[in-house]
């Protein structure tokens, strides 16, 4: 989106999403830990969408996963350590 798009709307960038004492969140966590992290312009993105996206819809089948980083584009990678991360982040959130 453009930024005048966002004019009077709040936003929320990869920097707020881990806690104040820096523990990473769920998403963050999980593209640590399934190795799904990337390059400085596209993995934050895909934390912020998926982050966004896994909020709306807390047990998505793997498709709804795929059509919700659609449009978060790296061409540098085959996505599957992204989709992997997307996965384990969802079932992650499903825990008590
Ligand atoms: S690794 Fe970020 S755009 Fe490809």
């Amino acid at each position: 989106m453009l930024a005048v798009q966002a004019d009077g709307h709040e936003v929320t960038t990869v920097e707020a999403l881990a806690s104040a004492d820096g523990e990473l969140s769920i998403v963050q966590q999980a593209f640590r830990d399934a190795h799904g992290l990337q390059c400085g312009f596209c993995t934050p993105g895909f934390v912020v969408t998926l982050t966004s996206f896994l909020r709306d819809h807390p047990e998505p089948t793997d498709d709804e996963i795929r059509s919700a980083l659609s449009g978060n584009l790296c061409r540098c990678t085959g996505y599957q350590g992204i989709l992997k991360a997307a996965r384990l982040a969802a079932d992650a959130g499903r825990r008590p």
